[in-house]
């Protein structure tokens, strides 16, 4: 595996595979503290013959003052050897110096009717022009012909991909389904700063949204409004600290009211507060996104006696 960190060194280890143009680049950025989930995207990004980069930065231009920039979770090492044991081709791990140099002026603003809600309305609006801008630059410096994205963080994916439209459209926006631990927890890097008995609780979050999910809530609840009521209680009795709870539609991220059968790729989302670590999760309602029901499917599951 070669490691590049500076820009400079990212050029010239990404000149022979321009120059010949012998294979695809399928690119993977993260902020390290790699785990199952960064290692999933890494392992589903590498086609045969590909040539596969993934980059390394803690982006400080995405956390607000008062977050956890300086807390998050830092281990090059042990990323670099992940990263090489995964097979990696080119990982990229500049300094913050290298990726914002002086005269480093501009940002990349995505559509404010996906950024202003969900994590762009409790973290701020730098957040989303944070991730927009470090990877607009990123993928300006790799240039991927494909870049992995979790779904975990499914705004983010939204917010990406419609910014890759707009100016990179020659770049293909994949995505990998969430790696959850045993008991259903999305795996973090932020994880590792649960206390023990923060990490039992936190259990909660994946058991109140699988309970969501259309093969699982309860014939009663149909709407909207009663799945988000039947979760906001398994929250207050797992004494989770909510910072949102909600469902909106999965591509244009609106809110979803009314009837949930009418809303075939609504998805809850979820930002809770444990031991003042931020963890957040989302599902889709029904599992295939692409589920339309029509009248007779809607009809059984509102009158089903699951
Ligand atoms: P980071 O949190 O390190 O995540 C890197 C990628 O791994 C993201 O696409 C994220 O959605 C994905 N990921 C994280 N946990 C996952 C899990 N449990 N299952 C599947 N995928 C998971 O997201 C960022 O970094 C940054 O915002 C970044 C895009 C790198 C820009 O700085």
């Amino acid at each position: 595996m070669i490691i590049a960190r500076s820009t400079a060194e990212l050029q010239a280890a990404l000149r022979p595979v321009r120059e010949e143009a012998l294979s695809g680049v399928a690119f993977v950025p993260t902020m390290g503290s790699l785990h199952e989930g960064h290692i999933s995207l890494l392992r589903a990004a590498q086609q045969p013959g590909d040539f596969t980069v993934a980059s390394v930065f803690v982006n400080p231009t995405q956390f607000s003052p008062g977050e956890d920039f300086e807390l998050y979770p830092r281990d090059e090492d042990r990323d670099l050897e992940l990263l090489d044991q995964a097979g990696l081709t080119l990982a990229f791990v500049p300094s913050v110096a290298d990726m914002y140099p002086v005269d480093f002026a501009t940002r990349v603003l995505a559509d404010p009717s996906l950024t202003s809600c969900l994590c762009g309305a409790s973290r701020g609006p730098q957040h989303f022009d944070g991730v927009t801008s470090v990877v607009a630059r990123l993928f300006g410096l790799v240039t991927p012909n494909s870049a992995w994205f979790g779904e975990k963080d499914w705004q983010q994916l939204q917010v990406v991909r419609s910014m890759s439209a707009d100016i990179f459209p020659g770049i293909e926006i994949r995505s990998g389904a969430t790696v959850r631990d045993q008991d259903g927890l999305a795996l973090s890097s932020r994880n590792a700063r649960l206390t023990p008995a923060g990490r039992l609780r936190a259990s909660a979050i994946p058991k109140a949204l699988l309970n969501s999910q259309q093969d699982n809530f309860s014939p009663t609840r149909t709407t909207a409004e009663d799945l988000l009521e039947e979760a906001t209680q398994a929250f207050s009795s797992a004494e989770i600290e909510l910072d949102y709870l909600q469902i909106r539609d999965g591509q244009s991220l609106q809110p979803v009211s009314g009837s949930i059968t009418e809303a075939p790729n609504a998805r809850m989302f979820i930002a809770a507060n444990l031991d003042g670590v931020r963890l957040i999760d989302n599902v889709p309602i029904f599992s295939s996104p692409n589920h339309q029901p029509d009248r007779a499917a809607a009809a059984t599951l509102a009158g089903s006696t699951r």
